[in-house]
């Protein structure tokens, strides 16, 4: 039987951290090394072709189909959004370009296991990914993503592993993410950066992680 993830779960597993963080959120961190992604961050300009973005925007928008946008609570790190896991993809196009992304991360990080396919809307209204990291327990070493429909811009800044809070004086990174492009967090960019989205207008995006170490004892 298919495993089916809901959207609270989703949430509450990849991005949960401890409620200490609202006490910190209005850390301003240093902007000084602004210009450089961190050890670990790659981004792909125009990994996918025009069809394949069309493609997978159909796909997504047929799996989201009748779920409403969650509303914004005050300390979530996610607000105005849609999200589930793609785990079956019908048309070939979209199925060949996420089976093409596999297969960079298998060749470019070693990656060897796949969490299944991650699909989330954000709304034009309000819809925005704050900073957070993803749950070290329920996500592996790379989280990779395509961004689809508008572009975004990804900030990374320098946090506590722990908590995800932003350090002072953090070395901070402004990525654009533009429409059928791909990004890429592998080890300290996915680890000791949090990262947050903002989005230029309605944004769907597919995000690709490997399974943690021990994964699969641990679902048994
Ligand atoms: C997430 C996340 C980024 C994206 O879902 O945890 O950070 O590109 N998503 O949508
Ligand atoms: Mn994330």
């Amino acid at each position: 039987m298919a495993l089916r993830v809901g959207a609270s779960l989703i949430a509450r597993q990849l991005r949960s951290r401890p409620a200490s963080h609202c006490t910190t959120r209005h850390a301003t961190p240093s902007r000084r090394h602004a210009s450089s992604l961190p050890p670990g961050c790659s981004y792909h300009a125009d990994f996918l072709t025009a069809d394949e973005q069309d493609a997978l925007i159909d796909a997504i928008k047929a799996r989201l189909k009748g779920t409403g946008y969650e509303r914004d609570h005050w300390d979530a790190v996610i607000a105005r959004y849609r999200e589930r896991e793609l785990l079956a993809i019908d048309d070939d196009l979209a199925a060949a370009a996420v089976e093409r992304v596999r297969a960079f991360l298998r060749r470019e990080q070693g990656v060897t296991s796949f969490l299944p396919p991650h699909c989330i809307d954000l709304a034009a209204d309000g819809g925005v990914i704050r900073p957070h990291i993803d749950s070290i327990k329920f996500s592996g070493r790379v989280v990779a993503g395509l961004s689809l429909v508008s572009a975004a811009t990804m900030v990374l800044a320098e946090a506590d592993p722990a908590t995800g809070e932003p350090r002072p004086g953090a070395r901070v990174s402004e990525l654009r993410l533009e429409p059928g492009s791909l990004y890429v967090l592998a080890d300290e960019s996915r680890y000791d950066y949090a990262h947050a989205i903002a989005p230029e207008g309605r944004r769907l995006s597919l995000v690709l992680r490997d399974a943690p170490a021990d994964f699969e004892e641990r679902s048994l």
